[in-house]
């Protein structure tokens, strides 16, 4: 019972906490909306969430990580894995294809001699999710960010109201204090990944200006299914 009621409230609440939280405005499909954030909406408008048949996931965690250079058989393994059974469900399987493929062709676009990938998938619950609550880049060339259940990243679109002198510093300054000095969310352009919805975000080794972003905040209740799409 009590476990229903936090789903429920799950439901209710994550919707408000999305609507609030921060600026959220429509973005375009496929189109790079500066030079280090892409966001990928999925091809197919789908009625109801497929990844919903992962929420059990939540109750015990889960950490996925599977090797893929082959899309359908990285998502294949990836799916088994995920739901400790073989032939998980198709249509589960055809989202993950999708966005391995896409992941895969955006290495080529970008560039980027790649054979081999990572794929990973973290299910949690409450601010166990929050992996990066300080805002930072990563040091990579590109990676795909995607939240199958729960709120997507927090990334800023443009360098109104971001200091990057005091960004990926490892002192001891409280998160929240220099998360204010780093971006000042009054006039930054910040925005959070929808449910279902991938951003891909250029990182250190793949521009000048990498993708400025973070972890959202979620209270105790708030389920995350989150996947990341990774150049080996
Ligand atoms: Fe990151």
């Amino acid at each position: 019972m009590l476990v229903l009621i936090i789903i429920l409230l799950q439901c209710q609440f994550s919707r408000c906490l999305l609507s609030t939280a921060v600026k959220l405005r429509p973005i375009d499909a496929k189109t790079w909306i500066n030079d280090n954030v892409r966001v990928l909406e999925p091809s197919v408008k789908r009625e109801r969430n497929p990844f919903g048949i992962l929420v059990p996931l939540l109750g015990k965690g889960c950490d996925v990580t599977v090797d893929w250079d082959d899309p359908h058989k990285g998502a294949a393994e990836l799916a088994t894995k995920c739901f400790e059974r073989n032939a998980a469900d198709g249509e589960v399987v055809a989202v993950l294809v999708e966005a391995l493929g896409q992941f895969r062709n955006l290495t080529v676009e970008e560039g980027i001699t790649a054979t081999s990938f990572k794929a990973r998938i973290v299910a949690t619950r409450g601010s166990i999710g929050i992996k990066c609550p300080r805002w930072h880049y990563d040091h990579v060339p590109v990676r795909h960010i995607q939240a199958l259940v729960g709120p997507g990243c927090d990334y800023v679109v443009s360098e109104n109201g971001v200091d990057r002198s005091v960004l990926n510093q490892a002192d001891e300054c409280e998160t929240e204090r220099i998360n204010r000095h780093v971006v000042d969310t009054t006039v930054a352009d910040v925005r959070r990944g929808r449910e279902g919805e991938a951003v891909v975000l250029r990182g250190m080794t793949g521009c000048d200006r990498p993708a400025v972003h973070k972890s959202p905040e979620l209270p105790w209740w708030q389920g995350r299914i989150l996947m990341t799409l990774d150049i080996m």
